[in-house]
């Protein structure tokens, strides 16, 4: 089999230093395992950006579409580093692919290893301090995503007429300087991420042999977008009636993901949801240092772990790679599915081994997951183990 082409953009801060841990992984697999790349590394990012001006070199997003089987990102965003506009420099570089290469399903496993210290069950003592839990939530409760809802129903609180023309006096809160962000959500981006989400439930059952139920989550009793959303859900969920649906609302899902979490199996939500809910699924399963993500479209894949460039730990070699050793173990695996590769197939099995072999037997972790060890001890670790598991299976 030809070599895959991967290309890496290291990007900000411990995204950095993840990434070496990853190329670590990605090295054993070469070396003792069958399968090879050919790797193009970029660079990227704000830091990037503050010192060229640029995010990325010319070329590269040409270079990402037209020469790249898989892509993996460490991380991007750094503190005062904007475009004149105003975007987070960088910003391109990510939500850029997603948009322009079509990356329409974002794949967040949150698995619990063995091992690993669950920070809501108050187990992880060490750090554990009630002290650390003080806040006040203050939401802003005129505007945002509920805008079009609290317009209408202004509007129809003040005895306005249905067709009547809306003007500011149906919505007092709203004048002067306003910033909008519009939500579209379509039935075609709706229909493709559901029929993905039940798939993968599909993928899983047989994997797992157990029955995976897929969960809807939107705010479809106050947005139009999440009605057309959980209305396609509804539609795709009746072509797979072996598996079992079940919908909720953002809000009370979120209560849920911390209360009964063993409830869960697969969760399709809307762009923004995903992205709040994924941070709070990731305590879960440790941390944000845990959490790996897959990006699938049709024709390309992009993995990174969820953490940002977290630049108050950057530059000390403490920070978690599991989260990026992680998206490793997804591009082999998608790679497998996708080029119908079983090499490519048992090098995910044999590095989820590693990790999860890791873990249990108590090796060397990072601060955040109760640890002591560097960002490389824990991946010369992992990656010894590869090496090991590698040559029994390929003896
Ligand atoms: C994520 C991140 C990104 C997002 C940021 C860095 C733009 O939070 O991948 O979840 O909002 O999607
Ligand atoms: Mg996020």
């Amino acid at each position: 089999m030809a070599p895959y082409r991967l290309t890496i953009l290291p990007g900000d801060g411990t995204g950095r230093e993840v990434i070496v841990e990853a190329r670590r992984v990605i090295d054993a697999f070469e070396q003792f395992g069958p399968l090879s790349f050919d790797i193009t590394e970029i660079p990227c990012g704000g830091q990037y950006y503050l010192e060229t001006g640029k995010e990325w070199p010319d070329g590269s997003f040409k270079h990402c579409r037209d020469n790249s089987d898989a892509i993996l990102v460490g991380a991007v965003g750094w503190p005062d580093s904007h475009l004149p506009n105003g975007d987070v420099a960088g910003a391109q570089v990510l939500l850029g692919l997603r948009s322009a290469l079509d990356l329409y399903a974002n794949v967040r496993p949150v698995k619990l290893f063995h091992g690993v210290h669950h920070k809501v069950h108050g187990v992880f003592k060490d750090v554990w301090d009630p002290n650390l839990v003080d806040m006040a939530l203050v939401r802003e409760n005129t505007e945002g995503l509920y805008h079009s809802l609290l317009r209408r129903s202004g509007r129809a609180a003040q005895g306005g007429e249905k067709d009547e023309p809306i003007t500011i006096d149906h919505f007092p809160g709203l004048n002067g300087h306003v910033a909008w962000d519009a939500r579209p959500i379509s039935r075609k981006g709706s229909e493709r991420v559901i029929r993905f989400a039940f798939n993968l439930a599909e993928r899983r059952e047989s994997r797992i042999g157990m029955p995976q139920k897929v969960t809807c989550v939107d705010k479809s009793n106050v947005t139009r977008g999440c009605r057309l959303f959980r209305e396609v859900f509804r539609e795709v969920a009746r072509e797979h009636e072996g598996v079992e649906s079940n919908e909720a609302y953002i809000d009370a899902f979120t209560m849920w993901l911390v209360r009964n979490p063993e409830e869960l199996n697969v969760v399709v939500l809307p762009n923004m949801f995903g992205d709040i809910a994924t941070d709070l699924a990731s305590v879960l399963q440790g941390g944000m240092g845990m959490a790996a993500s897959a990006n699938i479209g049709d024709k390309h894949m992009l993995f990174e772990p969820v953490h940002g460039s977290s630049p108050k730990h950057a530059g000390q070699n403490k920070v978690n790679p599991i989260a990026a050793i992680s998206s490793v173990q997804l591009m082999f695996e998608y790679l497998g599915s996708r080029h119908d590769d079983p090499d490519a197939a048992t090098c995910s099995n044999v590095l989820e081994q590693a990790i999860t072999g890791h873990l249990a037997s108590g090796g060397p972790v990072t601060y955040d997951i109760g640890g002591k060890a560097s960002t490389t001890e824990v991946g010369e670790a992992i990656a010894k183990r590869c090496e090991d598991l590698l040559k029994k299976q390929y003896a």
